[in-house]
């Protein structure tokens, strides 16, 4: 089955042609970030109206490529939930077209449990049940994929995500939209040790988490040092924060381990991409003799192809919709009935 898959919750259009959740034919994508990177962040009004430009042509790029016809497309799948209202929608509208002027399914796909499924295109051997850590610029959350489409939320973030939290304070320090990448570079020459900052354990639930804490301290350090003059070890502040961010994030991956018995672990979204947290998650699974799965940094951050993965496995579940499908700005992953 192929399925042309939409993506466009954010600051990139994709479009992918993905054959049975698990082989990318193509996986075309049109970055916004230079356009963005003047504001410091994405500016939803902007990020709207580059959707609308370049959607239609990258629809058309996917088949060129693949050297495929509209008919040799099965299904179109979407982002539908959650992102940037205008953004999504801009998807979720081309793909109603597209649906019914091709007379095909039309597959809705939660952006987050396309990242998840980003792991099923790096490793053609992972089935569920496994754990995923989900680390993205919009959330922060631990899932227990107990099947393609049955997941639970062990716990999430109760304010900001974490990659939010490595763009603000890349930012106040002067570096371009997004931060998170750059930043995790520096780190590698700082002393973690230099600068101390707060690691919260919020709430009852101890698989939340909570960085807000975090984030205003390390903003407050940033201030104080301007006002009093003082010259900042930037990569130490970098080592620091990217240690306390992991400090969060890994004993619940082993709490997790070890009260589940699960031992499959695979982590998701862009900020997986930082050294600091895979190292990590690699050394704690080694002592539970658990298997890490980490897709590709390509694979990481957003992309069609693994809302095309997801797709598939929707589809089996018959998850599809009709030309009522609304956008939304936010939706729990765990989804209900369209
Ligand atoms: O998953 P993603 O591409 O978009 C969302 O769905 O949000 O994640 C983007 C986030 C940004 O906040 C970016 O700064 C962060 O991922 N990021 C990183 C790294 N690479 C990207 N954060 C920390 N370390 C990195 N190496
Ligand atoms: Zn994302």
């Amino acid at each position: 089955m192929n399925i042309l898959a939409i993506e466009s919750s954010c600051d990139e259009t994709a479009v992918a042609i993905v054959r049975n959740g698990r082989e990318v034919l193509c996986d075309c994508i049109a970055s916004q970030v230079e356009l963005h990177r003047i504001y410091g962040g994405v500016v939803p009004e902007i990020a709207s109206r580059k959707h609308m430009e370049v959607i239609y042509a990258l629809a058309d790029q996917a088949l060129q490529e693949t050297g495929m016809t509209r008919r040799d497309i099965d299904a179109l799948a979407v982002t539908y939930a959650p992102g940037l209202i205008g953004a999504v929608l801009v998807g979720v509208n081309f793909a109603k077209g597209a649906a019914l002027a091709m007379n095909k399914p039309l597959i809705p796909v939660h952006h987050i449990r396309g990242h998840i499924a980003a792991n099923y295109l790096a490793y053609p051997e992972l089935e569920p049940p496994f754990l995923c850590l989900v680390v993205s610029g919009g959330h922060t959350m631990l899932v227990n994929v107990r099947d393609y489409t049955d997941m639970e939320i062990l716990g999430t973030t109760l304010d900001d995500a974490a990659g939010e939290c490595f763009d603000k304070v890349a930012r106040v320090l002067g570096m371009p939209y997004p931060g998170g990448a750059a930043r995790d570079r520096m780190a590698r020459q700082g002393d973690e040790g230099k600068y101390p900052l707060p690691r919260s354990r919020p709430g009852e639930n101890p698989y939340n988490m909570s960085f807000s804490g975090l984030k205003t301290a390390a903003l407050n350090l940033i201030h104080h040092a301007q006002q009093v003059g003082q010259t900042l070890d930037v990569p130490s502040l970098c080592a620091a924060f990217s240690a306390a961010v992991s400090d969060t994030l890994v004993p619940r991956v082993v709490m997790a381990l070890e009260q589940t018995g699960c031992r499959k672990i695979a982590v998701a979204g862009g900020v997986a991409a930082n050294s600091r947290i895979r190292a990590d998650i690699l050394e704690a699974a080694k002592k539970l003799d658990a298997q890490v799965y980490m897709p590709p940094l390509k694979l990481c951050g957003d992309n069609g192809a693994m809302i095309g993965a997801q797709a598939y496995y929707e589809y089996l579940a018959g998850n599809t919709a009709d030309m009522r499908l609304n956008a939304y700005a936010t939706k729990s992953i765990l989804g209900e009935a369209l």
